[in-house]
């Protein structure tokens, strides 16, 4: 199994894993076969990704650290809860039951590594990003031991962070070329908005308040909307940065395509103490796979494969199974190399496979 973008998949591939709309409806089931009309069909509902099985991944398995089924219902629940017209309050009981369920699947994990099934329409972006950050500033929050119930504060604080855009008009959110100035002024006020509903809401805690009003600070004072700076910002909300810096830049965006993984790694580091807490990053990347299962790289030897299974103690030397040798002809015979066993092999970039 693996996973490419829609653009490049070929009539005639078969899906690995079930197509969802976010209010659940199947719109392609795994073990289909794509045809033109079905690509079109999925490219209509904002489907930008698929995971399939070919000759080259078809005994390759992607882990779910969260199933599928959970991230759709809870990513409708969420939707529900906060599309409410001039929206003032919300359900903070709600809030923490769609945690709960989250923290529940997240503990199922022995190795806690991240491979979010991230097949998502780009309509439904907040709900998505939403839910992600919320997994990804959990699992921080247990590397950085947390306990139960300030996590689950952190988790509604992550879940909820964006709720004030709901009162920002979508032209401006959904604006596919730059904002002006006084457009991003709007934008920004969604910190100050999503604090003002979260503290009008019961079963809210301040910890949830504090996210949602200040995970746009930044260590170095560069920030919005006060400009604090280093430990002015709780630690709650240095952990939401990061986690909704990196879900946004894995993430096709209207006015941009996503980034790999592994080049978001090193950009985030090299903001290391400027925009982000340090201690925050390391644990935060404890959890990531710089290159997930399924992804092309290309070798310092000039071979060309496809990570076929996750190192957890080294990310950067996971098994490659090689499919093209230096020459740039495809192998009739795939070998698997392991990186951690060879060490005189790494990897060099990404590539498309
Ligand atoms: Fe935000």
């Amino acid at each position: 199994m693996r996973k490419v973008s829609l653009d490049e998949t070929r009539a005639g591939s078969i899906i690995a894993r079930t197509i969802f709309s976010l209010n659940g409806m199947v719109l392609l089931s795994a073990g289909s076969e794509l045809t033109l009309e079905r690509i079109r069909y999925l490219v209509h509902h904002g489907i930008t990704e698929v995971y399939i099985n070919d000759d080259i991944s078809k005994d390759i398995t992607i882990p779910e650290t969260v199933r599928e089924e959970i991230l759709i219902q809870t990513k409708s629940q969420l939707k529900k809860l906060m599309t409410v017209p001039s929206i003032k309050t919300v359900d903070g009981e709600k809030a923490l039951e769609l945690v709960d369920r989250l923290m529940e699947e997240i503990l199922k994990n022995d190795q806690i590594i991240i491979s979010l099934s991230d097949i998502r329409s780009i309509d439904d972006y907040t709900f998505s990003h939403s839910v992600n950050v919320a997994i990804f500033s959990m699992m921080t929050g247990i590397t950085l031991e947390y306990k139960s119930d300030d996590l689950r504060n952190l988790g509604v604080g992550a879940l909820l962070h964006d709720i004030g855009k709901m009162r920002i008009s979508d032209d401006v959110l959904k604006k596919p070329s730059s904002l002006t100035i006084d457009e991003y002024n709007e934008v920004k006020k969604h910190t100050v908005f999503g604090y003002e509903i979260l503290k009008n809401s019961r079963n809210i805690n301040t910890t949830a308040q504090l996210v949602a009003l200040y995970h746009h600070e930044r260590i170095d004072g560069s920030g919005y909307p006060y400009n604090l700076k280093g430990n002015e910002i709780p630690l709650p909300a240095k952990i939401v940065a990061v986690s909704d810096v990196f879900d946004a830049l894995t993430t096709d965006r209207v006015y941009r395509h996503k980034m790999h993984p592994s080049k978001v790694v090193d950009y985030m580091y090299s903001l290391s103490n400027k925009h982000f807490d340090k201690t925050v990053l390391n644990a935060f990347f404890m959890h990531i796979a710089n290159y997930p299962v399924g992804t092309g790289v290309l070798l310092n030897t000039g071979e060309k494969g496809l990570v076929s299974k996750y190192n957890p103690v080294w990310p950067n030397r996971p098994v490659v199974r090689i499919l093209m040798n230096e020459k740039g002809m495809m192998l009739r015979q795939y070998s698997e190399m392991d990186l951690s066993r060879n060490p005189e092999y790494y990897i060099v970039d990404i590539w498309d496979v």
